[in-house]
């Protein structure tokens, strides 16, 4: 492993802020050194809970120049992917499970002009995205079930990091392979060692303390891991 330089980013779920004051938790998590905003959309359809839909990732997106990382926990990607990216979604990850054409709505995605990116729930295996591999930008593996933020890290998605790293390694895929879910400093570092490349912290960023401490405290966490990965 650690043939090819990886960018290790973090990027903290606006799901877990304080919607009335997203813009000081935007700033304070740009003065942390968050790298992208992640931003999890919910229809109560495909997930047990509602979030926010295109009109707050347009407000989020005039208040920084980050990338916006879309997470698309909803039933009809293909239909809603068009107002995600006009509404400044930089990558737009759906899941493998919403029931659409997924080498279809990889298609559509892109030709918006988007990143693209497919999640996997838990219980998903990480097999069933290697068809899809060599189009993908983003491989998104959940670490806790979707729907909210403050639960607790899956261990069972390590493997499928490992999975992932050894697949895109293979095929000299630069596509980030990103951890979704109970993002700890002790998780961070396990993803990290795994082969995780882009990390969504919610709770760990936003649930108390400084947020610009708890970032400092991801990124040293997320270094040990990568420093292990090498060894
Ligand atoms: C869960 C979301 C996650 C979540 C992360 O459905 O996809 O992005 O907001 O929050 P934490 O880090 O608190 O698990
Ligand atoms: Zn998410």
């Amino acid at each position: 492993m650690g043939a090819v330089p990886r960018t290790l980013r973090i990027a903290p779920s606006l799901l877990s802020a304080d919607f009335a004051d997203l813009a000081d938790a935007i700033a304070r998590a740009e003065a942390g050194g968050a790298d992208a905003f992640h931003l999890d959309v919910m229809d109560g359809h495909f997930v047990p809970n509602i979030s926010f839909g295109p009109a707050l990732v347009s407000a989020v997106r005039r208040r920084t120049r980050r990338p916006l990382d879309v997470h698309l926990m909803i039933e009809r990607p293909d239909r809603y992917a068009k107002a995600f990216v006009d509404a400044g979604g930089d990558t737009l990850a759906f899941h493998l499970e919403a029931g659409v054409d997924v080498a279809e709505t990889v298609r559509t995605v892109r030709g918006l002009g988007a990143r693209v990116g497919v999640a996997i729930r838990p219980e998903t295996p990480f097999e069933r995205l290697v068809p899809l591999l060599d189009r993908l930008d983003e491989i998104m593996v959940m670490s806790v079930h979707p729907g909210f933020s403050g639960q607790e890290f899956l261990p069972e998605a390590l493997p499928k990091l490992r999975a992932a790293r050894t697949a895109l390694d293979a095929l000299g895929s630069p596509a980030d392979i990103v951890i979704d879910g109970g993002i700890t400093t002790a998780s961070a570092t396990e993803a990290a060692a795994a082969g995780a490349t882009f990390f969504v912290c919610g709770n760990s960023v936003f649930g108390g303390g400084s947020v610009e401490a708890n970032l400092r405290e991801i990124r040293s966490a997320v270094d040990q891991g990568a420093h292990r990965a090498l060894r």
